[in-house]
Formats: structure tokens, C-alpha cells, sequence
């Protein structure tokens, strides 16, 4: 499964944060994510930002400055958004293509249609799936932000970040399905739990975006020598937490109960198919889940020193796991 999520608002609206907490709570479910930002998130990328920012440059023209941040987007959607979306990651991007039309457009004034022509060339029309925007009331972000080091932006008048702030709740208006507005000015902790709650909102209907869809193939040679067969046999105890949570990532299985086997009796094997890119994803998703096995040990020793633990009847102990054969997938039909 692919995302492709951005962090849109004023300046001083606290998204940088926010991006950043919840790309630490993917990674922690077992995500495979890619937080970046703009403008910058590469070699090239980053140099831009320095001549965007630099308080040295205060000539720059408005046209220069779209081409500029549109140059940098051009780069990291090549080098970093796509192959990630790709390889079926979740990309959480500080800033995107709305920046532009909130800034430039309605902040500057330049002309909407050719903002969005500019950025459809340097993205290639890629766009997000979902876009938070963290909404503070200008005064409020502009005071935050006197705290911190100023760049040549910041130097802009109250006027221009009020034009920005209504431009966005323009955009949001004409995209309701793609923003979710947030109320930034909460605690970092209540904002972060509004987020996720909408993220597993998300997660759980993935949209079937052409441009997202795994580079999987089951009609290719190419795409079947990428997907694997995991073959998990686990303890029914731990079946069902097991299926919800892979059911939950979009993962494809079929649960064979059975008893007996290699974990004795009492055992379920699950099989899953799944491309190579998303195979840590799904060992992690296991690996979680499967708590309950049990093992029994003797450990009376032949010989007896002082002190030595002893027990003369074997004991059952808890040591979780499962056992997990992946398999690689040469010939895949369907009748
Ligand atoms: P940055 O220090 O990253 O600020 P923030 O944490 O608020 O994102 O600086 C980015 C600045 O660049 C910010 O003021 C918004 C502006 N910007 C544009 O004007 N147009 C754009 O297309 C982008 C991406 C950013």
C-alpha cells in the first residue's frame, strides 16, 4: 500500500511538528515511511532553499521564486516521492504543490491557471491522497515563528500571511475531499491524535489510484519473481488478532486452521502472498501478533550443583513466535 500525505498551513502553524510525530507513529505500526519536505528534501533540493530563504536575495523576483520552489519540487518528486509511492511506502511530505497556490497565488498574486500548469509540468500531476491542513490564526503563527531564526519570507506583512491563510481555506473549499483542516492552535498531543484518527481513516480505505499502484505485476515475468509466499503457522490464540491486523494493512491471506505440526496442537497456518517491497512490513505484522506459543522444558540437570534451580516436572513456558517459511513465488496461476 502506497499514501501520499502532505502538511499544508500558515507559517507558524506548527506542521513541521505534526509531520514529523506522525511519521514516528507509522514507523512504530510497522510502515515503511518517507518524511521530507519542501522546499528541499534533496542534494539539489536543499541548495535551492538556501537561494529562496537567503535574506541576501532580497531582489528576487515573484516569478523567480515560483520557478524556484517548482524546480525543487520537480527534483524531490523524481528522486524521492515517486520511487517511494512506488516501492509501497507512505510518503509525509512538509509542504507541497498547495504552498505554491497559497503563497504565490493568492499571497503574491500571480495568476492561479499558470501556477497550476507550472506545477503539473515539475510534478508530472502527481498529487497527495490526503492533505492536512493545520489552520492558526495569522497573529498566532507570526508570533510563534518571531522565536525562532527569520529567512527572507518571514520579512513579508501581516497583510500577505492573512492573503495566504484565506487562499488555503480557498483550496480546502474546492477540494473538501482531499483536506482534512485542523485546529492548530490545541496542544501538540491533541492535535497528533485528531491526525491519527484520520490517518486510520485513510489506512483502512486506500484509494485505488493508478499512479499509486505497486509496481507488482501478476501478469509480467517481472512481477512474479517479485511476489513471495509467507507461510506463518501460529497459535490459534493468536489467529484472529493476526488476520485483523493484516486485513487492517491491506494484506491478501487465506487461514488454513489445522492442530498439530510443528507447534503441536492448537495451531493455525496462515498464507500470505505479498510482493517483495511489502515482505518486512508483513514478517513485522507477524512477529507482533503471535504471542501466545508456549514450549515445555525440563530443566532438571543430570547433575546438581548447590543452589541449582530444580524441578522435577517439565514446565510450560510462554515464548511467543511463530514459524514463518517465505517463499518465493515462480509460477502463479488462476483457473
Ligand atoms: P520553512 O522554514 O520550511 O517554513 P515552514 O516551517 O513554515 O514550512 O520555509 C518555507 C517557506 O516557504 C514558508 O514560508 C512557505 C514558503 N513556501 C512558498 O512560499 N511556496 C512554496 O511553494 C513552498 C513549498 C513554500
Amino acid at each position: 500500500m502506497s499514501l501520499f500525505i502532505t502538511f499544508e498551513g500558515p507559517d507558524g502553524c506548527g506542521k513541521t511538528t505534526q509531520a514529523r510525530l506522525l511519521a514516528e507513529h507509522l514507523r512504530a505500526r510497522g510502515y515503511a515511511v518517507v518524511l521530507t519536505r519542501e522546499p528541499g528534501g534533496t542534494t539539489i533540493g536543499e541548495q535551492v532553499r538556501e537561494v529562496i530563504l537567503s535574506t541576501r536575495n532580497r531582489t528576487m523576483r515573484n516569478e523567480t521564486e515560483v520557478l524556484l520552489f517548482s524546480a525543487a519540487r520537480a527534483q524531490i518528486v523524481a528522486e524521492v516521492i515517486r520511487p517511494a509511492l512506488a516501492a509501497g511506502k507512505i510518503v509525509v511530505c512538509d509542504r507541497y504543490a498547495d504552498s505554491t497556490l497559497a503563497y504565490q497565488g493568492y499571497g503574491l498574486g500571480l495568476d492561479l491557471d499558470a501556477l497550476r500548469a507550472i506545477t503539473r509540468f515539475a510534478t508530472g500531476g502527481l498529487a497527495p491522497d490526503l492533505t492536512f491542513f493545520v489552520d492558526v490564526p495569522v497573529e498566532v503563527g507570526l508570533a510563534r515563528r518571531q522565536r525562532g531564526e527569520t529567512n527572507r519570507l518571514d520579512q513579508k506583512d501581516i497583510e500577505y500571511h492573512t492573503r495566504v491563510r484565506n487562499g488555503y481555506w480557498e483550496l480546502v473549499r474546492a477540494e473538501p475531499q482531499r483536506f482534512v483542516v485542523i485546529d492548530g492552535t490545541r496542544a501538540i498531543d491533541a492535535i497528533q491524535n485528531d491526525i491519527r484518527a484520520h490517518i486510520e481513516r485513510a489506512l483502512h480505505a486506500q484509494p485505488v489510484d493508478a499512479a499509486h499502484k505497486p509496481t507488482y505485476n501478476l501478469d509480467t515475468e517481472e512481477g512474479r519473481c517479485k511476489m513471495k509466499l509467507v507461510f506463518a503457522i501460529v497459535h490459534n490464540d493468536d489467529a484472529s488478532k493476526l488476520t485483523a491486523a493484516l486485513r487492517e494493512k491491506g494484506h491478501h491471506f487465506t487461514l488454513i486452521s489445522t492442530t498439530g505440526g510443528f507447534l503441536r496442537e492448537g495451531n493455525s497456518t496462515i498464507l500470505i502472498g505479498v510482493e517483495e517491497e511489502k515482505l518486512e512490513d508483513v514478517l513485522h505484522i507477524v512477529k507482533a501478533n503471535c504471542i501466545t506459543r508456549t514450549r515445555y522444558v525440563n530443566p532438571m540437570p543430570p547433575v546438581m550443583e548447590p543452589g541449582e534451580l530444580y524441578l522435577a516436572q517439565p514446565v510450560e513456558v510462554q515464548v511467543g513466535g511463530a514459524t514463518v517459511f517465505v517463499m518465493d513465488v515462480e509460477r502463479f496461476e488462476k483457473f
